[in-house]
């Protein structure tokens, strides 16, 4: 079946099942690799976008399910090219080890910068729950987003 939907400013159409996950409509379709499969269970984050601006997991949400809200991942953040304010704060401060979950840290991290410019430690370990890094780099990884606050 084709469908339609609109990817980091894009609209684009894929021929494929409704019930397929919108991750591997994502990489394997429109060739993006910023979301990862982790768990593809909704448990990890590796694989966080944006839905109409706010954070969703996409293994598990059926492309049919998107409609016609706009999906961003971490390739469309980039401003003129370039990493924009949080993904440059993320390179600065060195927070990937593997790099497997820094896509979907970056995603869930820029939607609390959008709602609290300023946000607390705590604040931002409790938006930041959702996302797991097995490599442990959590500490750099508060330092990125601190670092993009306060730019
Ligand atoms: S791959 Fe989607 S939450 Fe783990
Ligand atoms: S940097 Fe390896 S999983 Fe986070």
């Amino acid at each position: 079946m084709t469908i339609s939907l609109k990817v980091n400013g894009k609209s684009q159409q894929v021929d494929t099942d409704p019930s397929t996950p919108l991750l591997y409509v994502l990489r394997n379709d429109l060739g993006l690799h910023g979301p990862k499969f982790g768990c593809g269970l909704g448990q990890c984050g590796a694989c966080m976008v944006h839905v109409d601006g706010k954070a969703a997991f996409s293994c598990v949400l059926p492309i049919a399910a998107v409609g016609d809200r706009e999906v961003t991942t971490l390739e469309g953040l980039l401003e003129n090219g370039k990493p924009n304010k949080l993904q440059q704060a993320f390179i600065d401060e060195e927070a990937a080890q593997c790099g497997y979950c820094i896509s979907g840290m970056v995603m869930r991290a820029q939607v609390l910068l959008k709602e609290k410019p300023h946000p607390t430690d705590e604040e931002i370990r409790h938006h930041m729950r959702t996302n797991l890094c097995r490599c442990g780099t959590h500490a750099a990884i508060m330092r990125a987003i601190k670092r993009a606050a306060v730019a």
